[in-house]
C-alpha cells in the first residue's frame, strides 16, 4: 500500500496550489522564467502520476525505487523552499511599491529588496529544473506506470486534531516519561518564563497522539493553571491561533476582535499564570509570525510551556524549541494497535489463526501508527485469513 505516497501526494498538492496562486506579473517582472515554472509544474504532474507505482515497488523491496522516492522527496522540499522565497519576495515587492508611490524613497533606503534576492531564486529554479530532469531520467529506467492505483480510497483528508486522546493508546512509556520531565521541570533560562518543547517526527508517527496523551495526563494538567490546544495545520494564522487560545482560557467567544484587542486580553488572562499551550501540526511559520504570537505569553508565570508538534526541523530553529525527535512505534505496539483496529482486541490471543500474518502486516507499516490504523480499518471485522493475506501482499 502506498503509505508514503499519501504524504508525498498531499505535499505535491500543496505545491500545485502554491504554483497556481503565484502572481504571474510578479514572476515575470522579476525575470523568473514563467516557462521554467510551467515546465516544473508539468514535471511534478508526471512524477505525481507514478508515485503509487514507485511506492508499490519500494514496498516490494526494490531499492532503486526507494532511492528514487528519496530524491523526489528532497526535490519537493527544495521546490517548496523556492516557492516560499518567491512568495516572500512578492510580498516585499508589493509593500515596496506601495511605499515608493507614497514617498519615492524606498529604493535607495532598502536596495536589498530588489534584484539580488531574485537572482537567488533564478539560480535555484535552474538547479531544481536540473534535478527534475535527472529524476525523470531515472523514472524511465524504473519503468514506472502511471495511475496504477485509485488513490481516492485512502487519501481521505485528515480531520483537525482536538485535545481528546485516543481511547486506546499503545506504548510510548519512555517518551511520555521523558517529555513529562521536560514539561514539569522549571525553565533554566531565567530571562524567559516560557519554554518550548517540539515533538518532531515523520508524518503519521504519532506526534499528535502523544501530545494528546500528555495534555490529558493528570501529572501534566495539575501543573498548569491554564491550558489550550490549537490545531494549526498548514496556515500559521496568528489571529486565529490567538483567538483559539483566548477562547480556551476564558471560555468566552471572542469574534469581531482585532489582533490588538485579542493580544491585550490574552496577556491579561495569562498574567502570572502558569500555562500550557499545544500548537499541533505546525507546517511552517515565519519568524515574524512567531514573535508576534509570543507577545502575550511573556506575561505568564515561570514554568509555562508550549508544545509544538511538527514534521519539519526548521520549525525547531525558528521557535528555539527543545527538540524531542519521535521515533517509530515498536513492532509489538504496532501489532497491538492492528489487533485493536481490526479485531477490537488488545492482542491476537483469541485470533491465533491471524497472529503471524497480523505481525507481518504490522511490520510492513514500519512503525507508523497511521499506516497501522488505516490497514486495521480495512480489515475491520474481516476474519478470513485470505483477506489478511491480500492486504499483506499489497493487492489493495
Ligand atoms: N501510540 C499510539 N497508540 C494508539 N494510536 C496511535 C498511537 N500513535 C498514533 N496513533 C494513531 O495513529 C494515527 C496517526 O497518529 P498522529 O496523528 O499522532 O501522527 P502525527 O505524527 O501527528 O502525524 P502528522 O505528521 O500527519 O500530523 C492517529 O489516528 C493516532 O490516533
Ligand atoms: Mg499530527
Amino acid at each position: 500500500m502506498a503509505i508514503g505516497e499519501i504524504f508525498l501526494g498531499s505535499f505535491f498538492q500543496v505545491l500545485f496550489d502554491k504554483l497556481a496562486s503565484m502572481g504571474v506579473d510578479y514572476v515575470q517582472q522579476e525575470g523568473i522564467s514563467i516557462t521554467l515554472l510551467h515546465k516544473c509544474k508539468g514535471m511534478l504532474e508526471i512524477i505525481n502520476a507514478v508515485l503509487d507505482d514507485a511506492e508499490d515497488k519500494q514496498l516490494n523491496g526494490e531499492r532503486l525505487a526507494k532511492l528514487w522516492l528519496d530524491d523526489v522527496r528532497d526535490l519537493a522540499y527544495d521546490m517548496e523552499d523556492l516557492l516560499d522565497e518567491v512568495e516572500i519576495e512578492a510580498t516585499q515587492a508589493k509593500s515596496k511599491a506601495e511605499s515608493s508611490t507614497s514617498r519615492g524613497q524606498v529604493k535607495r533606503k532598502f536596495p536589498f529588496f530588489s534584484r539580488p534576492c531574485s537572482l537567488v531564486s533564478k539560480t535555484k529554479l535552474q538547479e531544481i529544473t536540473g534535478k527534475f530532469e535527472e529524476i525523470l531520467k531515472k523514472k524511465a529506467l524504473l519503468s514506472l506506470k502511471e495511475n496504477v492505483v485509485d488513490r481516492s480510497h485512502y487519501t481521505n483528508k485528515r480531520l483537525p486534531s482536538t485535545s481528546l486522546p485516543e481511547p486506546q493508546f499503545f506504548g510510548r512509556e519512555k517518551e511520555e516519561a521523558e517529555i513529562l520531565k521536560l514539561l514539569t521541570v522549571e525553565a533554566k533560562n531565567a530571562n524567559s518564563p516560557l519554554s518550548i518543547v517540539s515533538i518532531v517526527g515523520m508524518g503519521g508517527v504519532g506526534k499528535t497522539a502523544l501530545a494528546q496523551w500528555l495534555y490529558n495526563d493528570a501529572r501534566v494538567s495539575s501543573c498548569f493553571e491554564r491550558r489550550a490546544w490549537v490545531c494549526v495545520s498548514d496556515v500559521f494564522d496568528v489571529l486565529d491561533i490567538t483567538k483559539t487560545i483566548l477562547r480556551s482560557v476564558t471560555g468566552e467567544p471572542c469574534e469581531n476582535k482585532d489582533l490588538n484587542e485579542l493580544q491585550v486580553k490574552l496577556k491579561d488572562n495569562l498574567s502570572r499564570k502558569k500555562f500550557l499551550v499545544v500548537l499541533d501540526n505546525v507546517w511552517k511559520v515565519k519568524y515574524g509570525e512567531w514573535t508576534s504570537l509570543l507577545k502575550p505569553f511573556e506575561a505568564g508565570a515561570k514554568g509555562s510551556k508550549i508544545i509544538i508538534t511538527t514534521r519539519n526541523n526548521p520549525i525547531v530553529s525558528i521557535t528555539r524549541a527543545s527538540p524531542y525527535p519521535l521515533k517509530e512505534l515498536s513492532l509489538d505496539d504496532c501489532t497491538s494497535l492492528l489487533a485493536h483496529h481490526a479485531l477490537g482486541a488488545r492482542n491476537f490471543e483469541r485470533h491465533r489463526a491471524l497472529e503471524t500474518i497480523g505481525k507481518k502486516i504490522a511490520e510492513k507499516c514500519r512503525g507508523l501508527p497511521l499506516a497501522v490504523k488505516m490497514l486495521g480499518g480495512l480489515l475491520r471485522n474481516r476474519e478470513n485469513p485470505d483477506e489478511w493475506e491480500a492486504i499483506l501482499n499489497n493487492k489493495i
